[in-house]
């Protein structure tokens, strides 16, 4: 994937980042990061071709927004613990996809739910404010693929029955993200 295509598929070339969002756009490069690598963890499980093809197509857009991310947030504000994101999002990728396709889909479906969110908190801000449209556009587009890889993952699991283990995963997963966030906001 050609990054200078990314890019301008984005419309992310020439973008201003309002300051008090760099918390925020360095959150969404250590996100991103992250879900590189969720998809780098589950396709490990590569006997099932059902979690295996599902992480190749999911990876495919997480790649170009981590390049997106990479262009908007240079080296001095992105987070210190990038390893740290990375090895958690492996993990996160991986152990549940060992446990099989539908909690590999409760998982990736909590994780987008919350990137979802996450996104259009900011998509929200910046909405109505003629200087920063070239960002919400970028930011919009991501969510759009976020949004995709969720109801993806949603319909891959509607109509099954969940248990209360599913469940307090699917909220554990939630809260995690949340957690991670704050944390890459701050470091
Ligand atoms: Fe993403
Ligand atoms: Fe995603």
């Amino acid at each position: 994937m050609k990054s200078n295509d990314v890019l301008k598929e984005f419309k992310a070339k020439n973008i201003i980042i309002p300051k008090e969002l760099i918390p925020w756009m360095r959150s969404n490069h250590a996100g991103e990061t992250g879900a590189v690598w969720i998809y780098k963890g589950a396709k490990c499980v590569f006997w099932s071709k059902k979690i295996y093809q599902m992480a190749l197509n999911h990876e495919k857009s997480e790649i170009k927004h981590l390049i997106i991310m990479q262009h908007l947030v240079g080296d001095s504000e992105r987070s210190k613990l990038l390893i740290l994101w990375k090895i958690m999002g492996f993990l996160l990728g991986f152990f549940p996809s060992l446990l099989g396709h539908k909690t590999f889909c409760i998982t990736i479906n909590a994780v987008e739910t919350f990137v979802r969110k996450h996104y259009e908190e900011q998509i929200n801000y910046l909405t109505g404010n003629e200087r920063y449209s070239a960002l919400l556009y970028v930011l919009q587009k991501c969510c759009f693929d976020e949004i995709a890889h969720q109801k993806d993952a949603e319909k891959q699991i509607a109509g099954l029955k969940f248990s209360s283990i599913a469940r307090i995963w699917f909220s554990i997963v939630e809260f995690g993200s949340a957690v991670a966030v704050k944390v890459a906001k701050k470091i």
